[in-house]
């Protein structure tokens, strides 16, 4: 039974209070959401990115194949090309099993290519069962030009491979194969099943692109003298305009990343789903396991310029520098930025803050209604965590960024963890969350704490469960949202959770109260009023009645007062009207000992709330 009052006042819940955190990890991107089919399209691939990979990585050469870097190459940002021998072939072989080719569909090949002689491209798709499409050919004559073809398949694999066969010598570069139809069909476009799964979310925001990934060589220098080294910092201005002039980079998570998803095509992703972009940049604090600051002023100030730049190129006319770089890519209309966030998990609050500061205040003196939000380091409580609070605090902060991945019985526990958050101070976003695990009772678990979100949803403005998107055979990090692999796609039990609340978010909350009646021959798991208001921290003296007043659970933490602060760890039960300690798989169990049948309990619950609590 919920007891709600409908008179009563609770919080207003902002529409944009869920969203999604995008980031590179687990594939997420190349191999993911970017529907890019060609792994390692311009034999970019190198130690310095994975110690196993090499520039052919997920190509095998048939004759003479060699990647070369050299001033021959198609620009200065990418560096390698393959140069061909006279009817010498390359052979690609996608991501997990292979390429993925759906009956009836047509797919989009391009090359850049250059042939002095001329030669002739022959292009195919295959599996080891024949062919998978009619085979196309190219003429490629003189310096390096784009060229295309387009292919319908034949027959339905995962395991497909793309063939690049050249009658004479040749140079190759951005080898490429796209789906036709993509999500909302956009250029250079994403994963429609992905992308759809995203997008049923109905997500607010969308914050990109980590996480960790900002931190990769945030320290480096990146000036255009230091040449186009790996593990060059994250840096947004890489990730924009023509794909073939995207310099690669080392993912902090250990792989390549081609940059083919980008900044304008999550902004374009944001406002394709109806989401505030929340971009995240880095702030020369290492955060991630790795505890170091940069004094470097010529780096700071340069990250700094970065971040007014980008915000130029979200938002400014297309007249200006940066928002006729927009412009020219397809988008005139601004994106409407409104938030932004400096820096991910830093560990050295101090320094953090320091540099948050310096970054704050350039960003207001110039763009005044973007909210600048800052991060409270990597744990949920502690001396770190404690210290940024008061930074952010006592530095009039708008948002603080909490993350924390726990246990569900911590999710349990924690239910009311914003009840006592200053009302006063400054706002969270809670940017990154999850129980440790995909199974149900972690989906119920992250339930149960949304409800302590939403309660307390004038302090907590944001919030998206971490990681989205884990292609299975490429895990860095798990439990994820939503899985894939080549071919499909799914959603986790926590997916179904978030989608149940991204999908129905009210205007405010109303006050509500909740008792149970519990099928006695099985777990009672909907004891969510008594985790949510029997906390030993806020309420003393706790009696459990049943509606004649039989006294069937009472506690006045005058001992173990986990008792009931642990109620989602197993601590607690009630057999034959007995209050008893149980092991954890009986966790809440109400039964009545030895009696299969329904009975109604109408559950009392009296407590003596603690002064100011
Ligand atoms: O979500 C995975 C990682 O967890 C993020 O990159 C980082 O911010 C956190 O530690």
């Amino acid at each position: 039974t919920i007891s709600v009052d409908p008179a009563a006042q609770g919080a207003a819940i902002d529409d944009t209070m869920y969203g999604v955190f995008f980031e590179d990890i687990n594939r997420a991107a190349d191999g993911g959401l970017y529907a890019e089919l060609v792994q390692n399209r311009s034999f970019e691939y190198s130690t310095a990115d994975n110690g196993s990979y090499t520039p052919l990585t997920s190509w095998t050469a048939a004759g003479t194949a060699e990647v070369v870097d050299d001033s021959g190459r198609l620009n200065e940002r990418n560096r390698n090309y393959l140069s061909l021998g006279a009817g010498s072939s390359v052979t690609n072989a996608g991501y997990n099993t292979g390429i993925r080719l759906e009956q009836g569909e047509r797919y989009d090949f391009s090359v850049w290519a250059r042939a002095a002689g001329g030669s002739t491209l022959t292009v195919s798709l295959k599996d080891a069962a024949g062919p998978l499409a009619t085979a196309r050919q190219v003429a490629v004559e003189g310096g390096w030009a784009k060229y295309r073809a387009t292919f319908t398949a034949s027959r339905t694999s995962n395991r497909g491979r793309l063939a690049v066969a050249s009658s004479n010598a040749a140079a190759l570069d951005m080898v490429s194969l796209f789906p036709r139809e993509t999500f909302r069909n956009q250029p250079n476009g994403l994963r429609k099943d992905l992308a759809e799964k995203i997008a049923a979310l109905k997500p607010g925001f969308v914050r990109f692109p980590g996480g960790c990934l900002v931190n990769t060589g945030s320290m480096e220098d990146y000036s255009e003298s230091s040449g186009w080294q790996r593990k060059r910092s994250y840096q947004w201005k890489d990730t924009i305009g023509p794909v073939e002039e995207r310099a690669t980079n080392a993912n902090f998570w250990g792989y390549n990343q081609s940059y083919g998803l980008g900044y304008y095509e999550y902004f374009r992703f944001a406002e394709d789903v109806g989401a505030m972009p929340l971009p995240v940049v880095p702030a020369l604090v290492t955060g991630c396991g790795q505890n170091r600051a940069t004094d470097d002023e010529a780096l700071l100030k340069r990250h700094i310029q970065d971040t007014l730049d980008l915000i130029e190129f979200a938002n400014g006319p297309a007249t200006s520098t940066w928002g006729q770089v927009r412009a020219g890519m397809g988008h005139p209309k601004p994106f409407g930025l409104t938030h932004i966030g400096v820096g991910n998990e830093e560990n050295l609050p101090r320094e953090f803050f320091a540099r948050f500061q310096r970054f704050r205040a350039a960003i207001e003196a110039e763009y005044p209604d973007i909210t600048v939000v800052s991060n409270s380091g990597p744990d949920d409580s502690g001396t770190t965590f404690d210290t940024a609070w008061q930074l952010n605090r006592e530095g009039d902060v708008d948002l603080v960024d909490e993350h924390y991945y726990n246990s569900p019985q911590w999710f349990l526990q924690n239910n009311d963890r914003y009840d006592s958050y200053d009302r006063g101070g400054p706002k969270v976003f809670l940017g990154e969350y999850a129980s440790q695990g995909n199974a149900w009772k972690n989906g119920l678990a992250e339930a149960a704490f949304m409800t302590g979100l939403e309660r307390n949803a004038d302090v907590v403005k944001l919030a998206s469960y971490a990681p989205l998107l884990a292609n299975e055979d490429y895990v860095q990090w798990s439990p994820d949202m939503i899985w894939f692999n080549n071919h499909a796609s799914w959603g986790s039990a926590n997916y179904e959770v978030q989608k149940l609340f991204m999908t129905n978010v009210g205007d405010r909350v109303v006050p509500s109260r909740a008792s149970t009646t519990p099928d006695v021959s099985g777990p009672l798991t909907g004891a969510v009023g008594l985790s949510t208001w029997a906390t030993s921290a806020a309420y003393d003296d706790v009696k459990v009645t049943s509606a004649d007043g039989t006294a069937l659970l009472s506690d006045d933490f005058s001992g173990d007062a986990s008792q009931w602060t642990h109620s989602g760890g197993g601590s607690w039960s009630v057999r034959d009207g007995q209050y008893v300690q149980t092991d954890e798989a009986a966790e809440n169990t109400l039964v009545t000992a030895g009696d299969p049948a329904w009975h109604d309990y109408d559950l009392h619950v009296k407590a003596t709330k603690k002064a100011g609590k």
